[in-house]
């Protein structure tokens, strides 16, 4: 039997090779010769001289294998009350027309095509759709506000969006089109057309000449077949928060991403092609491209869509309906889910409705899984309880226990071990290694393993400057930490303004921007603070402009509408607080961490730089006015 030490010594004694090796599990067009290659600027890039396609390998090859009867696709979705299956041949079907119906429209190789939609087959439709004519992707998560997906039209520059008339959500109809409408009417860039599911729960109207019906579009187009691309060929952008209000657009190369994914499938969740695989996710976040769409269909498993929340849809039993009824072996959810079904079923009661025998491994990532819920969820479903850490940069897992080669004794609190084609070290602030067991910045020696991101779209040199520059020769990881004596990583804290709401990545410098547009606000800081459902919440404590003598309790609701408007509901935005003045260094920086402190209950250290001491207490009265802050309860940081 190999182990992971084994495993992970083979990739660093020969990296290209170890790759090399993992790449026959490819179908090539033309297969690579080499496995890195470094480019002009010093960056590198997997598989460059490789010609493939992602959809070939997703949908076509596992038809031509006789496997075109296997469900590929599972839409499970208990706000529309409907269960859908689709198999591998319908889907070839399906995903060629739409490729056809995009290539007749003028989309070609290289150009970007917007996808803004909810939970439901014919988004994975669409991403393949463009994964098979060479098009780049970008899908815009449904729980962003017009403003945001404005912002990547206009980064993305995309000729086509492919958008659905509505998404759901427990209670209301989220308006997908009004949303694109006023998305278009910002964006500066026009893209030449749109194609739109009509959902039955909302119709959308239509926009003569620029606006065509998903179907009626299709009903004439010639399946399109697979277009070759070479290795370094964009796969998709998918935006993520920064520092600033403009979001970073990840790029992702396309043979890596067929390489890693294909090897993480096998090694770290261990499902064989007919495996049902589940990710319960959305299709607009990295584990949705990774973990919901490409990886499992690559691999020739079953990918479950799941179209709901862990609670309220009914019930807490969700979960454990769908891994029973549809037999799903490997499990991935955030936390934040199982803290949900937790808080709605302690006990566990509404698992023993369901046979769970099929399930092996239940995975956890997105944001730090604190210790309790790791043994809530181990003792109640009784199957290993695997926390994994990676972000939207890497697209899968730079530390994880690799059940498939062997499930390493689970420290709870850790994400295990470094996965082969990372060498994770932790820094200090001059760059240099600390002892086991010490906190520092998170780093991975370059090159980074295939499948990672290559550039930001359009900003190469933020991408230099945001993730090579602190440390050279690492890519800093933005995350803190320490790695122990036994090799086992820990995943703390961000080091940058980046907070981590439900699992879904955030910036409170976005939040800021759109705080501080308030006409009525001069100043504002907004932290993260500990909760015990979402991880951390947005938190905004704000300065007025001398002379405004306003009703404050209006002033915050107007906050909280405004940043729902301008980032979306997604930011679960419900905490403005109006103060006198922020606590600040002599030299005028506002002591942020010293404030997230004061909101989690803890006693911070007053800061030495401190201008003036007493404002930390003005501080906790507000942020308790607010219900945070208590040293009495016990919080989950996470
Ligand atoms: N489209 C439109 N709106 C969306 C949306 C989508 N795809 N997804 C979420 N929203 C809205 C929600 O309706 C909610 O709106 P509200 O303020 O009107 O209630 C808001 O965004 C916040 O959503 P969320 O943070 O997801 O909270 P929730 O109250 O809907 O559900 C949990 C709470 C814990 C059940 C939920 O956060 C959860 O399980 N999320 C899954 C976590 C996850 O998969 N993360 C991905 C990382 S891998
Ligand atoms: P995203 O890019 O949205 O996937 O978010 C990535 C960030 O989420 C990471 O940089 C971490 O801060 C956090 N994160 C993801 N997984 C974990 C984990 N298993 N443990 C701790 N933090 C995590």
């Amino acid at each position: 039997m190999t182990t992971y030490q084994a495993v992970y010594q083979s990739w660093q004694a020969d990296p290209e090779g170890f790759w090399l090796d993992a790449a026959k599990a490819i179908d090539w067009i033309v297969p690579p010769k080499t496995g890195i290659t470094e480019t002009a600027d010093g960056g590198h890039e997997w598989f460059a001289d490789a010609l493939v396609n992602t959809c070939w390998n997703a949908v076509d090859r596992h038809v031509e294998a006789g496997r075109g009867e296997q469900v590929a696709i599972i839409h499970d979705s208990p706000v529309t009350n409907t269960i859908t299956r689709v198999s591998f041949a319908e889907l070839q079907q399906r995903v060629a027309l739409l490729a056809g119906t995009l290539q007749a429209k003028g989309v070609t190789k290289g150009d970007r095509v917007i996808i803004y939609m909810p939970m439901v087959p014919e988004a994975l439709f669409a991403m393949l759709a463009c994964a098979r004519i060479g098009a780049i992707h970008s899908v815009v998560f449904g729980g962003f506000a017009a403003t945001e997906l404005a912002t990547r039209i206009d980064d993305a520059t995309p000729k086509a969006i492919l958008a659905a008339s509505c998404g759901i959500e427990p209670g209301r109809i989220v308006h997908y089109k009004p949303l694109l409408d006023g998305a278009m009417a910002m964006a500066r860039h026009k893209p030449d057309f749109c194609l739109i599911l009509q959902r039955e729960q909302e119709r959308a109207t239509l926009e003569h000449g620029r606006d065509f019906d998903w179907h009626e579009a299709q009903a004439t187009a010639t399946p399109a077949t697979c277009v070759p691309v070479e290795g370094n060929h964009p796969a998709y952008i998918l935006y993520t928060s920064g520092t600033t209000g403009q979001p970073k657009g990840v790029v992702r190369p396309t043979a890596g991403q067929l390489v890693a994914l294909s090897w993480s499938m096998r090694n770290i969740y261990d499902v064989h092609p007919g495996d049902v695989f589940w990710a319960a996710s959305d299709v607009g976040w990295v584990v949705g491209h990774s973990y919901i769409c490409y990886g499992p269909l690559i691999n020739g498993n079953t990918t479950i869509l799941f179209e709901g929340k862990p609670v309220g849809t009914p019930d807490a039993g969700t979960f454990w309906r769908i891994i029973s009824e549809h037999k799903v072996r490997s499990f991935f959810t955030a936390p934040t889910a199982f803290r949900a079904v937790k808080r709605e079923d302690p006990k566990g009661e509404l698992l023993k409705n369901y046979d769970l025998s099929g399930l092996k491994y239940i995975f956890l990532a997105g944001e730090r899984a604190d210790p309790d819920t790791i043994q809530w969820a181990e003792e109640k479903t009784g199957k290993p309880v695997i926390d994994h850490w990676w972000q939207t940069e890497t697209s899968w897992s730079i530390a994880a226990n690799p059940a498939g080669i062997e499930l390493l004794p689970v420290k709870r609190g850790s994400p295990t071990v470094p996965m082969p084609g990372y060498d994770i070290q932790v820094l200090d602030e001059a760059g240099q290694p600390v002892p086991a067991g010490t906190l520092g910045a998170i780093a991975v020696k370059l090159p980074l393993p295939p499948s990672c991101f290559t550039t930001i779209w359009n900003a190469h040199d933020r991408f230099e400057k945001s993730y090579m520059a602190r440390f050279p020769g690492y890519y800093e990881t933005g995350d803190a930490g320490m790695i122990d004596e036994d090799g086992y990583v820990y995943i703390m804290a961000r080091t940058d303004d980046v907070i981590n709401v439900a699992g879904h990545r955030l910036s409170t410098g976005s939040i800021e921007e759109v705080v501080a547009s308030h006409p009525d606000v001069a100043e504002c800081a907004v932290i993260g603070a500990a909760d015990t459902l979402k991880g951390q919440v947005p938190v905004a404590l704000v300065c007025l402009n001398a002379g405004v003598v306003r009703d404050h309790a209006e002033i915050n609701n107007e906050l909280v509408r405004l940043v729902r408007e301008k980032i979306g509901p997604v930011a679960s935005f419900r905490h403005a607080t109006v103060i006198d003045r922020l606590p600040k260094t002599r030299s005028g920086k506002i002591l942020r961490a010293t404030m997230v402190n004061i909101a989690d209950g803890q006693a911070p250290k007053t800061p030495a730089t401190i201008e003036d001491p007493q404002v930390l207490d003005e501080i906790r009265q507000a942020l308790l006015t607010l219900g945070f802050a208590r040293t009495d309860t016990q919080m989950d940081t996470a």
